[in-house]
């Protein structure tokens, strides 16, 4: 009889609390392409939505963390593009801290750890890598088919020989996409660097890091609170997606804590996300979609932090090492130059960039594991002299189920349809935001702005029975037919 009781109160309990919630627009993430999609819906008159969000916080892969006195980013860190790029104005709004970043102030250590004084390397790589962007370009506005990075450089003239040449690529390659030239789609990446630098007025061209102890996430936080008052339970954070069930007429989204029914959903969720089945999908997406989704790149991008209590490196912003294993140690920023972080006694940071299969060898090792694989590389560097670490951050975005990732690049081998089938809705119910889906802008904050916003735009016309038309390919095909052909003699 008692046991009975339990038994009844548990169940009563457990349906009392798994709530089922009936709202208008159901945004999933709350990173910054979520909380565009909340303003933009704000401000446009609807305010019937939700917002879920795993995590306790807003901002998504804007994180920080504190090394002995100083807020660093574990995620973005600058401001790519400036001028009229919505983040840029966000940073001006809110006057956040940021600096210049000079990619040309660098110091080069050969393999045997001799500094080289060759400050011309890396300009001769930036001639080549232009004349590469310009192909880029002219080929997609000639419609031919995409090449690899790989393939641009060397048609441009690049050939790297020595592994400073190697440390050089990588620093100006893969320290930006996230992968190698091999992976990577020429023509993409060359719109892509193109986008951010000219797409938001003549000034547009520069970048800024940020310093500000805030952290990069308070612009956006502040943004969120245009939305968001205090207590507001229209605001999810803490609760886990599981399932997304669409059809015709609405969307189910199952929680961890409750049930969701939308008219219309917008996923934020990172490529790395949807790729790897984190949530799930009901019914499975159709094939076309899962082309185009599996066959692009979440790239991951690992900045490790170590703090010193003395500064034994060269005082540019840069230090390029030659190690003999392309990509692996090799790019390392002086956090610490002049205006960056201040020179404080005992709060000295050096950071190095691994990505790809060395964030996962890194992610698959203990922070001390890695200490001591960095004060290996260090010692090459700089001699055994120098002391341990007092400090060490090492994000993990690849192993992180919210994340599974940095930010995506475009591969070789997706087309620019398999692009639009990412992002195009199903049966104009749920709708695709977030980095990932912007063609001009993947990889940054400015692709999350913009895709939410348009996503939330896209909703609020069919809140008005005035649904955009979508577009999708079922099939693709190649282009064979269209090549020019050339018949001549054998020689
Ligand atoms: C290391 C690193 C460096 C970068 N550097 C720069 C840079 O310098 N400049 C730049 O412009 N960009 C940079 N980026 C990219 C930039 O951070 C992203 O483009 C942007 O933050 C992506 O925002 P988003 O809203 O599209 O996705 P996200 O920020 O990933 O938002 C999605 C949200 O969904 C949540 N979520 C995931 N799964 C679930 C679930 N099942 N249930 C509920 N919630 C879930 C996540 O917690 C997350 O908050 C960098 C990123 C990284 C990681
Ligand atoms: C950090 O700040 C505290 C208080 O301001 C100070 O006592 C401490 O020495 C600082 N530590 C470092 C490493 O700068
Ligand atoms: C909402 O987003 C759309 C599409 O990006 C944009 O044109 C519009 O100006 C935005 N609306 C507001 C009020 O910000």
């Amino acid at each position: 009889m008692k046991a009975f009781g339990v038994i009844a109160l548990g169940a009563l309990s457990a349906t009392a609390l798994a709530e089922t919630i009936h709202t208008k627009v159901a945004i999933l993430g709350g990173g910054v392409s979520g909380i565009s999609a909340a303003l933009n819906l704000t401000l446009n008159g609807v305010n019937d939505f939700v917002l879920v969000e795993a995590r306790d916080e807003l901002a998504g892969r804007a994180q920080t963390k504190k090394l002995g006195n100083t807020t660093i980013e574990l995620g973005c860190n600058w401001v790519q593009g400036l001028g009229t790029n919505p983040i840029n104005e966000l940073s001006l709004k809110y006057g956040l801290k940021t600096t210049n970043t000079d990619y040309g102030d660098v110091s080069y250590i050969d393999q045997d750890g001799t500094a080289m004084g060759l400050n011309i390397f890396i300009f001769r790589f930036d001639g080549l890598y232009g004349k590469m962007q310009d192909m880029g370009l002219k080929r997609l506005a000639d419609g031919e088919v995409d090449i690899s990075g790989r393939t641009g450089l060397s048609l441009a003239g690049w050939m790297p020989e020595t592994p400073m040449d190697s440390a050089i690529e990588y620093f100006a390659y893969d320290w930006e996409t996230g992968e190698t030239p091999e992976v990577s789609s020429m023509d993409f990446s060359a719109l892509n660097g193109v986008a951010y630098s000219s797409d938001f007025g003549p000034d547009a061209d520069h970048d800024r890091m940020v310093i500000d102890q805030r952290g990069f996430k308070y612009i956006f936080q502040k943004e969120a609170q245009r939305v968001f008052k205090k207590n507001d339970k229209r605001l999810k954070l803490n609760t886990k997606v599981k399932s997304i069930a669409y059809n015709k007429n609405s969307v189910t989204i199952t929680t961890d804590k409750d049930t969701i029914i939308a008219d219309y959903a917008i996923t934020t969720f990172s490529l790395g996300v949807l790729q790897h089945r984190d949530v799930k999908w009901v019914p499975e997406m159709p094939d076309w979609k899962l082309e185009g989704l599996f066959g692009f790149h979440m790239a991951t991008y690992t900045k490790i932090f170590l703090e010193f209590p003395t500064k034994f490196w060269d005082n540019t912003e840069f230090t390029l090492y030659a190690n003999p294993t392309r990509g692996l140690h090799s790019a390392w920023q002086n956090m610490n130059a002049p205006n960056y972080f201040p020179n404080k006694e005992g709060n000295y940071i050096f950071m190095v960039t691994v990505t790809q299969d060395y964030s996962y060898h890194v992610e698959a090792m203990t922070d001390s594991q890695v200490q001591d694989e960095l004060m290996g590389v260090l010692k090459k560097m700089y001699g055994d002299k120098i002391p341990n670490p007092t400090g060490i951050i090492v994000p993990r975005w690849h192993s992180n189920p919210l994340f599974r990732g940095s930010y995506s690049n475009w591969p070789i081998g997706e087309l620019d349809q398999h692009h639009e089938n990412m992002i195009a809705p199903l049966h104009n119910r749920v709708f695709f935001a977030g980095e990932a889906m912007s063609k001009r802008y993947f990889g940054f904050l400015q692709g999350a702005w913009t895709t939410g916003a348009n996503a939330a735009s896209a909703v609020n016309q069919c809140l008005k029975k005035k649904c955009p038309t979508a577009t999708y390919y079922p099939k693709l095909y190649n282009a064979k037919s269209k090549g020019d052909k050339v018949k001549r003699d054998i020689v």
